[in-house]
């Protein structure tokens, strides 16, 4: 059975493989951001953090110094558009690295902010994620993005080739010794299902999903849609956790339809106030990915895009 497959158009398929430390080298920039990430890419790859000082003056403002040479390096920063600073710190960042004179830059987002605010939904707003794309586009050789919200995020690209990989599968790997038997998705939408499919995939078991309405930003609706929970172990896997709205009416529903046990994982893990603890209460364990690091960050996206540098150099 293939490990890993991904049918969204704009995200690529990718094979995680077993063995890690790839010895092949590229100098990798961390952000504040992304300390933890940082340090898992650069095991998994063997190579390189640059050193950096990122502070702020007392006025706010950042500060950026690399002061690793870059000088015909392959170099890719990562760091993430949320919050608001981290815009300006990858800005600077970029700025800091270009004037190094390196070989290529590349930009890990691994968490791309403002990618919800995706297109107009309702009259005079503004488009979040594309005003962040006309900021970063044409700047970087590559950027490489986790489980982008929606495609049209990639399409406010024009300049800048974009590479969107899909997590569910390494959060499915997490709870590989858990016994699930079906994963499901809190969301009906394309790209949840997606998600859920391929997390079941890694697992070898079925998938179902929810019917959800967004009422507010902290309310949610779910139609009393049936899935065959009784008696099992479910993972429930989404994109976001920010208000832990829906994924708390995920697991009242399934309590409700009677599964046995209830499991949970999310790529990016924003947990707005009091999401963890309150989630926490109702599953038996739930976790993130390292795109927004917290104490549910249990598993790395570094296996993925350490794979896409290898595959790069090959
Ligand atoms: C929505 O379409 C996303 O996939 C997530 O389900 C959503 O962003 C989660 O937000 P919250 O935790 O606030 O319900």
């Amino acid at each position: 059975m293939p490990r890993l497959l991904s049918f969204a158009p704009d995200c690529r398929p990718i094979v995680i493989r077993k063995t890690i430390n790839y010895n092949f080298s590229v100098i990798i920039v961390g952000g504040s951001s992304s300390r933890a990430l940082t340090a898992h890419l650069a095991a998994e790859t063997g190579s390189a953090v640059a050193s950096t000082e990122i502070r702020c003056f007392p006025d706010g403002e950042k500060y950026v110094r690399v002061l690793t040479p870059v000088v015909k390096q392959d170099v890719i920063i990562v760091s993430a558009t949320y919050p608001d600073s981290n815009i300006i710190e990858t800005l600077f960042l970029f700025d800091a690295v270009r004037r190094g004179r390196p070989n290529s830059v590349r930009l890990l987002i691994p968490y791309y902010g403002y990618q919800r605010q995706d297109k107009l939904f309702k009259e005079g707003e503004s488009i979040g994620a594309e005003v962040v794309a006309g900021i970063l586009d044409g700047k970087f050789d590559e950027i490489i993005t986790i489980d982008l919200h929606a495609e049209g995020v990639s399409n406010y690209f024009r300049k800048t080739k974009i590479r969107n990989f899909i997590a569910s599968p390494l959060i499915a790997r997490y709870y590989n010794k858990a016994g699930i038997d079906i994963v499901i998705s809190p969301d009906g939408g394309l790209r949840a299902v997606e998600y859920a499919k391929l997390a079941a995939h890694q697992l070898g078991c079925e998938y179902d999903y929810f019917l959800k309405e967004r009422i507010d930003a902290n309310n949610v609706k779910l139609y009393p849609k049936k899935v065959d929970v009784s008696k099992k172990s479910v993972l429930i896997v989404d994109d976001i956790i920010a208000t832990g709205g829906s994924m708390l009416a995920a697991m009242k529903r399934l309590s409700e339809l009677g599964a046995s046990a209830i499991y949970a994982g999310c790529t990016h893990g924003q947990f707005t106030n009091d999401a963890l603890p309150r989630l926490k209460e109702h599953a038996k364990e739930i976790i993130s990915t390292d795109t927004i690091e917290s104490e549910a960050s249990k598993v790395s996206v570094a296996a993925i895009v350490s794979e896409h540098l290898f595959q790069l150099k090959r």
